[in-house]
């Protein structure tokens, strides 16, 4: 078979999505999908949204979204960038600040960092973690790269908080630090207050976890004007129409039902308690999670092993093949019921 890449890019490994199974149903606790549909009210909105415009392009630069965003975060519009979910957002930034920068992000964290360092031929050092799988902070100081966490880290689910997060962004001025805060609504504190503070930080979020509309990818990331604007134009080199007029209406209206999002949220966390302390009663080893998802491990099982069992059994959850964390599965916290039939099979593995 010929091969038509080009050479840059003939030898790059592509990230690995969750599996999305079709052969039967499974409870999908792998891809940390919020397991509550968008509210009555998104769907509503997106429904309206369906119109006879549909032959015109949508806003390129969603300036109604970015508004409606500016008042909820309390920031300027000018301070706000949207993007076809929080993956092109961060391939963007890697395409705008990296490309003759040289970065670190530790060692296990979102594993698609390595993937855009090497699409984008980016040198990146993978700080190695503390031996509880935990952050080494300090090494993260003064290196005069630029910088990426991921804040609730994935998939571990640890929580940095906001002073330590502000050493490392003042510590490494020189260059553009990323905090990657996917999985902040359940839990964690944002950094976004610092953004008028330090121009060289970027946060990004996402629709796809907190607010139920993974199936539309809608990412969004704030930062100083200066950043957004040099953001902005590497956007208009690669795709000037990045979010659709429907997910546009939808993430509007995920803000207009704060009620709903709470309970949501509230609703996750409380299972997460309630999870991880029958995990516990199991003999499993669950890390601080202050995501929608723990990261665990049982000493007569190892990861691999877990995992193809409950999905055997019908539940998917994540297993990863890197040494360092084989011995454990990342389970997204579902409905409590899921949770119920979880917990139940393991039960039954263990035994
Ligand atoms: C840490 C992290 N960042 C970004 C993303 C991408 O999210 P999106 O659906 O907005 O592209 C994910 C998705 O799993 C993630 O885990």
């Amino acid at each position: 078979m010929r091969n038509f890449l080009c050479n840059r890019v003939k030898s790059i490994t592509p990230y690995t999505p969750g599996e999305q199974p079709k052969d039967m149903m499974y409870i999908k606790l792998n891809t940390n999908e919020n397991p509550y549909p968008p509210s009555l009210k998104v769907l509503k909105a997106m429904k309206d949204s369906v119109t006879d415009k549909m032959q015109l392009y949508p806003d390129p630069e969603s300036v109604k979204l970015r508004k409606r965003a500016a008042t909820y975060y309390n920031v300027k519009f000018e301070n706000i960038f949207v993007g076809n979910g929080s993956d092109e957002i961060l391939a963007l930034a890697f395409m705008a600040f990296y490309q003759d920068t040289k970065i670190c992000y530790p060692e296990i964290s979102y594993s698609f960092y390595p993937v855009y360092s090497n699409l984008y031929q980016v040198d990146d050092e993978k700080i190695p973690m503390n031996d509880n799988l935990t952050i080494d902070v300090n090494k993260i100081m003064n290196k005069n790269k630029g910088v990426l966490i991921t804040n609730p880290n994935a998939p571990t689910g640890e929580h940095l908080n906001i002073e330590t997060l502000e050493k490392i962004i003042s510590s490494n001025n020189q260059n553009v630090v990323i905090i990657d805060e996917a999985y902040i609504d359940f839990g964690g504190d944002s950094v976004i207050s610092l953004i008028d503070k330090y121009d060289n930080l970027l946060v990004i979020q996402t629709f796809s976890k907190s607010r139920s509309l993974a199936g539309l990818r809608i990412g969004i990331a704030f930062g100083s004007e200066n950043l957004i604007n040099q953001l902005t134009s590497i956007k208009n080199c690669f795709n000037s129409y990045p979010v659709d007029k429907i997910s546009q209406v939808a993430a509007i209206a995920s803000f207009d039902d704060e009620l709903y999002f709470q309970s949501i949220c509230q609703k996750i966390k409380n299972t997460r308690k309630y999870t991880i302390s029958e995990l516990e009663k199991l003999g499993m080893e669950v890390l601080p999670s202050k995501a929608n998802f723990i990261f665990s491990k049982h000493k007569n099982i190892n990861g691999e092993k877990l995992y193809l069992k409950l999905r055997e059994m019908g539940i998917l959850v994540r297993y990863f093949s890197l040494p360092s964390i084989s011995e454990y599965v990342r389970i997204t916290i579902g409905t409590k019921e899921q949770m119920d039939k979880l917990i139940k099979a393991i039960r039954k593995i263990l035994k």
